[in-house]
Parts: structure tokens; sequence; C-alpha cells
């Protein structure tokens, strides 16, 4: 069932149940933390394996401390600036986190979401929300509550729907690594850009970031039903003439292919709209009755970069620069 009432919602999530949640980056199957039994029913909703640690939600800077420890100032620097928003820390965890959620790890991966009524359920609550994106393991993200509806609408009583995702691709993850070296193992809703600008330079290692404890063994990644082929979009449409063919570009139509099966991210070349549009158009290019969903990267730069990597990840064949990473 999918409706707009966050007490029904706290209710359901209070009895040990999962409710699915708007945030500003992308939807997610929440349960409470602190309860390993819906933190293993989140685990098989989703069929993920359990090796992949989810992310815990909280209210706000009080909740942060409570539930990691020894938080470096670059964290605090990051929280201040990007916290509520589409930032994930990974720290040390407090006891109190169950292991399940982290996979067995030290560390525990905590963010603040901005959406309204994200915000305003974890206020109502009196534990966290362990909430990983509310997709089955291996598609792609929602980024509306009709997306969450038609993959998991008969596995989860109750889909709060907060209008379509602002941000729309997920959080980015920061983690810092032996030596007190910010990392980013996942590119996401708050440009590499914005975070060197706030701490320095950080290191880009994406490799490890769905799959921490055993880096390499998820090779396979989000495969789109229809292989999608990416390049330069005029020149993929030389070499396949006489394939049934859809588009997604930047910003340019083409006037020799359907405009049915075409989309611009964003026609006036605003990467963030294209950021915010880019999974919706996935899955509708996904739907359609063609051979290749024909796609070009966005500049590498700003949410670009985070685009550019979703797209590789979705491309045909998998060969992307981190290796061909499973979506989860
Ligand atoms: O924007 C987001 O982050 C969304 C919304 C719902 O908050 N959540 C999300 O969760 O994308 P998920 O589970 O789809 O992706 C979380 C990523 C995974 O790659 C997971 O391996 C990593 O975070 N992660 C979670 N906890 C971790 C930990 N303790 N150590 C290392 N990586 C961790
Ligand atoms: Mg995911």
């Amino acid at each position: 069932m999918i409706g707009t009432d966050i007490y029904k919602a706290a209710e359901l999530l209070r009895a040990g149940q999962l409710v699915a949640i708007p945030t500003e980056t992308v939807y997610g199957l929440a349960g409470n933390a602190l309860n390993e039994e819906a933190v293993a029913a989140i685990f098989a909703v989703k069929q993920r394996p359990t090796f992949d640690p989810l992310i815990v939600h909280v209210a706000d800077m009080e909740g942060l401390e409570a539930y990691c420890r020894d938080i470096p100032a670059d964290a605090r620097r990051l929280a201040g600036v990007f916290m509520p928003g589409p930032l994930t820390l990974l720290l040390p965890k407090k006891d109190i986190i169950p292991d399940l959620v982290t996979a067995g790890s030290p560390l525990v991966a905590l963010r603040m979401p901005a959406h309204p009524l994200a915000h305003a359920l974890l206020f109502l609550l009196p534990f966290p929300l362990a909430a990983p994106s509310a997709n089955p393991f291996g598609y792609i993200s929602p980024t509306t509550a009709q997306h969450v509806a038609d993959q998991l609408g008969d596995k989860i009583p109750y889909i709060l729907d907060g209008g379509p995702c602002e941000v729309g691709l997920e959080s980015t993850i920061v983690g810092w690594d032996e030596t007190g070296h910010a990392v980013v193992y996942r590119k996401g809703g708050v440009a590499v850009e914005a975070i060197e600008a706030l701490i320095g330079q950080v290191e880009v290692r994406l490799h490890s970031s769905s799959n921490p404890l055993a880096p390499g063994m998820l090779k396979s990644h989000y495969a789109p039903r229809v292989p999608m082929l990416l390049g330069d979009i005029r020149t993929l449409l030389q070499t396949h003439l006489n394939k049934r063919l859809a588009i997604l570009s930047f910003s340019q139509f083409f006037p020799d292919v359907n405009p049915d099966f075409q989309i611009a991210l964003s026609p006036k070349g605003d990467i963030r709209e294209a950021a915010r549009r880019l999974f919706g158009a996935m899955r509708y290019l996904d739907s359609l009755p063609v051979d290749y969903i024909l796609a070009e990267l966005l500049p590498e730069e700003d949410l670009g970069r985070a685009v550019n990597d979703r797209l590789r990840r979705a491309a045909a064949g998998g060969e992307w620069e981190s290796g061909g990473e499973r979506e989860n």
C-alpha cells in the first residue's frame, strides 16, 4: 500500500516491520536498525547477500554520535555542511549496532536524510533505520514510490510516498583509511569537488564500495534487460542501422529516432536535472521493445561523475573502470 501517513509508517516500524521511505537520493527499504529480525527481513526482501552491509539513517547529529565513535575532524566538517543531505560517513561503530547491519565490519555507514518525510519519521522513532535502496538486489534504485511498488509492492506492508526524489542518485560514501586520509567509496549526491573544497584532496576508491569485505566477489553489474551501449550516439546510430534503438542522451534529440524511444535527460544541459531523471529514464527505456539503448556520458564534473559511474555499470559488457560491480 502507498500512502503519506508517517504515523502509520512509524507504527509499522515500531512493530518490527519494513516500510519503504522516501529520501532525497533514492527510496530506501527501512527497518529498525537495532532489531536483528527487522534487519534480517531487509536482506530477505531485497534478496541481498548478508555480506553486503546496510546504511543506518539517523535524524540529527545526536543520532550520529549515538552510533559511532572517534569522529575525525574532517567528518565533522563534512557533516556540518552536507548533513542532512546526500552524504554517508563510514565511521567506527558502537556495539549497539548489530553486526548483521555492518556485515561484521567494525565500521558503520551513517546518513542523515534531508527529505522532510524521512526526517520527520526519524524524529518520531526511538531507533535509527537501516535502509538500503528499495530495489531487488542487482536492479536499479527507485526514485518514486511507484518504482518501489512495481518491484516490492507485494512484499512490504507500506510505501511512504514523498514524491519523486530530488537528487535521484544514491548518497556519496566517505570513509577514512588507516593513515587518516579521506576516501570516497561511492560517487553520489554530493560532488567529489564539493567534498574536496572542504577537506582537501580525497582518494576515490570505488571498487570497495559495494563489497567492502570481499572486494571483487561481486563481478556482475546492474544489467538492463535491453543492452546499453555507451559512446557517441551519432556514431552508434550509424553502426546500428538495422536495429531497433532507444536513446538516452544528456541534452540532444535525434530526429531520425522515434521521439517516444528517446530521453534527453536535460534539454537545457543541467547536470543536476539529468541526475534527477537518470534512473527513471533507464527504467522507462528498459521497458521498450528495442535491441539496444544508446547512451552517452555526461560532462565528467559535479554530479556528472556519479551519473557516468552508473551509466558505465549499466553498459553492456560491464567493462568499466572499477571492474563491473553489481548494484545493490
Ligand atoms: O542514498 C543512499 O545511500 C540510499 C538511501 C536509501 O539512503 N541507500 C543506499 O543503500 O544506496 P545501499 O544499501 O543500496 O548502498 C549502500 C552502500 C553499499 O555499497 C554498501 O556496501 C555500503 O553502502 N556500505 C554500507 N555499510 C557499509 C559499511 N559498514 N562498510 C562499508 N560499506 C558499507
Ligand atoms: Mg543500492
